[in-house]
C-alpha cells in the first residue's frame, strides 16, 4: 500500500516510502503562539535551517492573512524551493480567495503545495460555520478541486477531526481523496484525544475511507492535555505517514507537537516503530529523514528568534537534557553512560564534552559555541562579539551559553 500512496504524490515519490515524513509548521502554527511573531528575514533564516534539518515539508505561513505572510512564503518558496529542497507548503481556508492567493504564494517552489481546512466536527459546524453537513461535503468537493487546478500535491485537513463524528469525517475524506486531495490530515485541533482514541481514529480510517490508499495520513496536534507526541506515536502504530510538528512544540495555547520528540522516540526506539512500517525490528534504516544533529541548533535558532525560551527539563533540548545532577547518577555516568543516559548528545548536535570558555578561550571555540547556540555572525559582529567575551571573561572564570547569549542580545540593541 505504502507504495502506491507514495506513487501518487509528486514530490515524496522519490523517497524511501517506509519512513515517516516530517511536516514542520513551525512558521505557520508555532508562528500563532503568542508573542511569537517574526519578520521576513527571520523567516527566512528559519526555513533555511529547517532545510539543513532536512524537514519534507515546511509550511510556510498562511499567505491570505497577511501581506506580511505573503510575502514570507513567496521569499520562502523562491529561496529554499529548490529542486532538492523542501515541499513548500501554504495554508489556506477552503475558499477561492485563499487558495489563489496561496497558489500565488508558493508558485516559485519547485516542490510546493496548498494545505486546505474546514471544520468537521458538529460544534464547528454549528457555532463557527454555521453550516450543515451537506454544506460541507461540496465546499470540500470543490475546493479541494479547485486547489488541484493550480497545484499537483493537495493536503486537505479536517479541522477538530479529534471531536469530529467518525463517520461524517470517512465522507468528508473519501470526497476530498475523489476532488484530488494527496495527503489526508487529521487535526486534533484542541488537544482533546488520548492516544488509544487518537491511534482508533487513524485506523478507523484506514478502514472505513475506500480510497484512503491514494493518499498518505498526516496527523496535527495540539498540547493542550499534554499528549500530542504520545498520539503521534500511537498514529504511526496505526498507519499515519506523515506529522505535522514544531521546533520546540511552539503554538496555539500549549503548543504544537515538538518535532524534536517525536524524531527522537523514533530515533531512540527504532525497533519498537520497525515493525509498523513494515521493516524487521533491527532494520538500522532511520525513520524519518531529519539530520538530527542539526536538532540543537535549529531549537536555539528558533528561541532566540520567536523569544519563547525553551524550560530547562524540556525533552531532548532543554538545558537540563543532558545534565546529571544527583551524586549517584553522576557515579552510574562515570562508569558507564548507559546508566543513566538513553541519547548520546552527539546525536543532537551538542559537543560531547563541553569545551569550557574562559580568557584563554580563541575566538575560533567562541564562534563555535556561538554555531551550536543558533547564531551564525559575519566577521564584524563576531570580532564584536569576541571582545565583549574577552572583557567579560576577564571579570568571570567561565562563560556560560546565557553570558554568550546576553553578550548577543547586547550587540543586537546597540549597533
Ligand atoms: O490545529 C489545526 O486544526 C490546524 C489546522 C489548520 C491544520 O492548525
Ligand atoms: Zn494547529
Amino acid at each position: 500500500m505504502n507504495q502506491l500512496i507514495f506513487s501518487l504524490v509528486g514530490t515524496i515519490m522519490a523517497k524511501d516510502p517506509s519512513r515517516v515524513l516530517i511536516f514542520d509548521t513551525t512558521l505557520r502554527d508555532g508562528e500563532q503562539s503568542p508573542g511569537a511573531s517574526l519578520n521576513l528575514e527571520e523567516k527566512l533564516a528559519i526555513a533555511q535551517q529547517l532545510a539543513r534539518l532536512n524537514v519534507d515539508v515546511i509550511e510556510a505561513g498562511f499567505p491570505f492573512s497577511s501581506s506580511g505572510d505573503f510575502n514570507a512564503v513567496h521569499r520562502i518558496a523562491d529561496t529554499i524551493g529548490t529542486e532538492d529542497g523542501p515541499v513548500i507548503c501554504g495554508l489556506a481556508r477552503a475558499a477561492e480567495k485563499d487558495i489563489k492567493t496561496c497558489a500565488e504564494a508558493v508558485a516559485p517552489a519547485i516542490h510546493r503545495r496548498i494545505h486546505t481546512f474546514i471544520a468537521t466536527s458538529d460544534i464547528h459546524l454549528k457555532h463557527k460555520l454555521r453550516k450543515q453537513r451537506s454544506d460541507v461535503l461540496k465546499i470540500v468537493n470543490d475546493m479541494v478541486a479547485y486547489a488541484r487546478s493550480f497545484v499537483d500535491d493537495v493536503e486537505f485537513s479536517c479541522e477538530d477531526a479529534g471531536r469530529s463524528d467518525p463517520d461524517f469525517m470517512y465522507e468528508v475524506i473519501q470526497t476530498a481523496i475523489e476532488a484530488g486531495a494527496t495527503t489526508i490530515n487529521v487535526p486534533d485541533t484542541v488537544g482533546y484525544t488520548t492516544p488509544a482514541e487518537f491511534g482508533d481514529l487513524i485506523s478507523g480510517i484506514n478502514l472505513n475511507v475506500p480510497n484512503i490508499d491514494k493518499a498518505i495520513i498526516s496527523v496535527h496536534g495540539h498540547n493542550d492535555l499534554g499528549l500530542a507526541v504520545a498520539n503521534f506515536l500511537e498514529a504511526i502504530k496505526n498507519g499515519a505517514r506523515q506529522l505535522e510538528c514544531t521546533i520546540n512544540g511552539i503554538g496555539e495555547r500549549a503548543g504544537n507537537a515538538s518535532l524534536e520528540e517525536l524524531v527522537m522516540a523514533m530515533h531512540v526506539r527504532r525497533s519498537y516503530f520497525n515493525p509498523f512500517l513494515g521493516r524487521t525490528a533491527d532494520s538500522t534504516q532511520p525513520l524519518t529523514n531529519i539530520c538530527t544533529k542539526e536538532i540543537y541548533k535549529t531549537s536555539r535558532l528558533v528561541s532566540n528568534l520567536t523569544g519563547m525560551t525553551v524550560q530547562p527539563n524540556k525533552a531532548i533540548v532543554g538545558a537540563n537534557a543532558f545534565a546529571h545532577e544527583s551524586g549517584i547518577h553522576q557515579d552510574g555516568v562515570l562508569k558507564n553512560r548507559l546508566t543513566y543516559e538513553i541519547i548520546d548528545a552527539r546525536t543532537i548536535g551538542l559537543a560531547d564534552n563541553r569545551i569550557s570558555l574562559g580568557k584563554l578561550s580563541g575566538r575560533s571555540a567562541v564562534r563555535a559555541r556561538l554555531e551550536e547556540l543558533g547564531y551564525t555572525l559575519n566577521q564584524e559582529d563576531l570580532n564584536d562579539a569576541f571582545s565583549r567575551f574577552k572583557e567579560l571573561a576577564d571579570r568571570k572564570r567561565e562563560i556560560t551559553d546565557r553570558d554568550l547569549e546576553a553578550i548577543i542580545s547586547e550587540q543586537v540593541q546597540q549597533p
